[in-house]
């Protein structure tokens, strides 16, 4: 039968057909119902179920990550809906171990009270604009902001697609130590850390009692640091209570190789108030 709609013949769907899905929706379909229109009606309803995806509720598709879609040609296709970037950025997020501190540390809520923190976020936007391939190291006291701003340039990287990393020295240094008789777990702590695009070490060479680091701390950084130096696309923040005087008194050789990468991108924060302090 013609449409009211004058949009032309459609092969019908057989009576048999109709009854059933008149039966099993509770609806009655029109007399001109074609396989066109009963395909959008499915792609209708299939669009308007709810999915079991987590972690973000998305009111566009209903936590299905995908919407389907009739092409001209009559066939279906799947859209991916616009939630699912933001579901891969949570997840690579959630990998990193930045999920919580992001959360709070963004470069929106960085205060700017005095001109060096206006500085420091120029500079630190600046070096997410540059589509970072060199290394960004921040030094400075306790609570200065310095994993505030570092995370806070992580989390950009994650949603821009890269794969980040985020290791806390004092725990990766326990953790290393404790491996050094077991080769093979030892590597499967350390590989993965000198080559994944974007690793932040944060509070580096910190130890629990305000010690010097021990040759074995230098040794770890010099392994971890020295193997990303030699892979240029492998991007690296610091942030260290040592500035890079500091670096290269400590080891000439793991300072000026931080030095060479992270030019242009150092701030140092010694002698800046302490946050924590300020009410
Ligand atoms: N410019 C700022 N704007 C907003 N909050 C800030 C700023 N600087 C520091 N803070 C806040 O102060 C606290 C301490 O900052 P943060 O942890 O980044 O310091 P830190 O330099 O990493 O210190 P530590 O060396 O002890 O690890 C955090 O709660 C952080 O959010
Ligand atoms: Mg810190
Ligand atoms: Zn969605």
């Amino acid at each position: 039968m013609a449409r009211p709609d004058g949009r032309g013949l459609q092969p019908p769907i057989s009576n048999p057909f109709r009854r059933r899905v008149e039966a099993a929706g509770g609806i009655s379909l029109p007399p001109w119902t074609g396989y066109e229109d009963w395909e959008k009606r499915r792609i209708q309803y299939a669009n308007q179920q709810r999915g079991t995806l987590e972690g973000y509720d998305c009111p566009e598709c209903l936590n299905r990550g995908y919407f389907l879609v009739l092409e001209p040609d009559g066939s279906r296709r799947t859209r991916e809906c616009r939630c699912m970037a933001r579901r891969r950025s949570m997840q690579s997020l959630a990998r990193s171990g930045l999920a919580e501190l992001a959360k709070r540390y963004t470069l929106e809520s960085w205060q700017r009270e005095s001109p060096w923190q206006s500085q420091a976020l120029a500079l630190a936007r600046g070096w997410l604009a540059s589509g970072p391939t060199g290394w960004f190291y921040l030094a400075g006291g306790p609570g200065t902001g310095k994993t505030h701003l570092c995370v806070g340039l992580c989390a950009r990287l994650v949603e821009s697609g890269r794969e980040v990393r985020y290791a806390v020295w004092r725990d990766l240094t326990v953790r290393a130590k404790a491996l050094v008789n077991q080769p093979e777990a030892y590597q499967a702590l350390v590989e993965p850390l000198k080559t994944v695009e974007v690793l932040y070490i944060d509070d580096l060479f910190k130890t629990g009692r305000d010690q010097a680091p021990t040759s074995g701390d230098v040794n770890l950084a010099f392994e971890l640091l020295n193997a990303r130096y030699n892979r240029p696309s492998c991007v690296t923040l610091l942030s260290s209570q040592w500035n890079i005087n500091g670096l290269l008194e400590l080891d000439e050789a793991l300072g000026s190789r931080i030095y060479e990468r992270s030019r242009g991108f150092y701030l140092d924060f010694t002698g800046r108030p302490n946050h924590r302090l300020l009410s």
